[in-house]
């Protein structure tokens, strides 16, 4: 996929659309905010609580999250048996991966937008293309950060099909930056974190030829007059009530999320998507990033030609959080470095977090976890391996045992144990994944400046 043909990312594909902007009145204005909060339009979502309990938005994830009802919340639907037997169905026919990948068969992507459209593209042979994306916010990225982008590569894999990848240096700066009288902001930090993190994620091994990795502080340009089409059609109260934006918060934080919205649609990327305009877009991310393609989808018939399959709506898979070490709420964070199993930890720094801080829901004595068993639900080390111990049979197995109290399994050390070895490979394959795309440069072409791909892995 190349990025260096100036004069193709000119040609406005909507020159001869009609400007319909819609005249805002205030009827029109209070149904727009309460489809941008989800279903029940009470205006809760952002950094306050849903329901009793539980904070998840694009910033903050605490408290027990209840997916049932985030998911009626944000006005999102649960993965069907039968939408899942479509998929299946689908994924087969192209005859290049064997089976569902075991975080849909477990429900850890258990939420969608418009997967049944998708699943009725590919039936009819049509193309769509992913979007994904990173805010870099510190230089080792954690495993919660990498689920996504670990299932993303299976999805490229199974359909053969192009991949954009934001990396939002722009939003990090926005909400995390400093400014010091003496030497200035920080900036060019947040750019070196993303170049950083676009190493990690190269790691993955994305097909080379169909995957554009781009940070925003780059290529913004080519998206701007989506950015200014998403700008003009959203309005301040839809932007305020859905992300929370205050009086004191600086105005490009307003600015952003259209930053965010924009790689939805194809003509954001001219040249890397080869004009096809009517390309749908599917985005897997976790359920934090909803309130994003929410508003998206509102609006997205501005930004698309009449014939798009999908009328410009994002088709999105969502999944659950991976927790952190200390217990099965809210998310894992950068912040808090014993709350997670960082990209760059070394196997002994794998197995004394495991060791020392993964919550455990076993019995406090040998002899009372013999008779009662443990909690399988509150228990990290059995959580984390749902997520990545491949092998269906064993994890049967270890569920058996371990909640029994009886068999190999039969406590937590046995547990953290077997934890300790699946982290402890996929980090060093990852790691070397990570060597292979140290070469990674900032290019300069007369298009833009790009994030190029290099490595044995990445290539792969
Ligand atoms: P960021 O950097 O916070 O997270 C990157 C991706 O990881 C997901 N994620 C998690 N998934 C499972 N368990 C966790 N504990 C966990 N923590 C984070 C996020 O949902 C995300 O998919 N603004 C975005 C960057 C972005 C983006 C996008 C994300 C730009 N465009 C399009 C998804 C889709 C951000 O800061 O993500």
């Amino acid at each position: 996929m190349g990025c260096n043909d100036a004069a193709s990312c000119f040609c406005f594909w909507n020159k001869n659309l009609k400007q319909k902007l819609e005249k805002t009145h205030c009827l029109q204005e209070v149904q727009e905010v309460q489809r941008s909060q989800g279903s029940q339009g009470d205006g809760k979502e952002h950094g306050k609580e849903i329901g009793k309990e539980m904070v998840v938005n694009p910033w903050e994830v605490s408290g027990k999250v209840d997916y049932q009802k985030l998911v009626e919340h944000f006005g999102a639907g649960l993965i069907s048996p039968d939408l899942l037997d479509r998929l299946h169905r689908v994924i087969l026919q192209t005859g290049r991966v064997k089976e569902l990948h075991p975080w849909l068969r477990r429900g850890i992507f258990f939420s969608h937008r418009d997967l049944h459209e998708i699943c009725r593209l590919k039936e009819m042979g049509k193309p769509f293309y992913l979007y994904t994306g990173r805010g870099p916010s510190s230089e080792a990225m954690h495993l919660g950060h990498l689920l996504p982008f670990m299932f993303t590569k299976w999805l490229q894999d199974a359909f053969d099909v192009p991949l954009v990848i934001q990396m939002t240096d722009d939003e990090k700066f926005l909400w995390k930056g400093e400014y010091d009288s003496e030497d200035g902001d920080n900036l060019e930090h947040f750019r070196f974190l993303a170049m950083e993190n676009a190493k990690d994620i190269i790691a993955c091994g994305f097909d080379k030829s169909k995957t554009f990795i781009f940070s925003d502080c780059d290529y913004l340009g080519q998206m701007y007059p989506n950015v200014l089409r998403i700008w003009k059609s959203v309005t301040y109260n839809v932007a305020k009530s859905t992300f929370g934006f205050e009086g004191s918060s600086n105005i490009g934080k307003s600015a952003f999320p259209a930053i965010q919205m924009a790689p939805s649609f194809p003509s954001s990327f001219k040249v890397p998507l080869k004009e096809m305009e009517n390309l749908a877009c599917l985005i897997p991310c976790a359920i934090d990033q909803d309130p994003y393609f929410r508003i998206t989808r509102n609006i997205a018939h501005k930004l698309v030609p009449k014939d798009h399959p999908l009328k410009g709506k994002p088709s999105l898979l969502f999944c659950k959080f991976f927790p952190p070490l200390q217990g099965t709420q809210g998310k894992m964070s950068s912040s808090d470095s014993n709350s997670a199993v960082f990209l760059t930890d070394s196997p002994q720094e794998i197995e004394k977090k495991i060791k020392r801080y993964a919550f455990s829901g076993g019995c406090e004595t040998e002899e009372e976890q013999r008779v009662k068993g443990a909690d399988l639900e509150v228990d990290v080390p059995f959580q984390w391996l749902t997520f990545f111990l491949e092998d269906d049979e064993k994890l049967q197995q270890i569920a058996d045992d371990y909640s029994r109290g009886s068999g190999e399994f039969w406590g937590t050390g046995k547990v953290k144990e077997c934890l300790i070895r699946v982290l402890q490979s996929l980090i060093k394959k990852h790691q070397e994944g990570h060597l292979g795309s140290c070469c990674v440069s900032s290019e300069s072409s007369n298009f833009c400046k790009k994030l190029v791909l290099f490595g044995a892995r990445a290539a792969k």
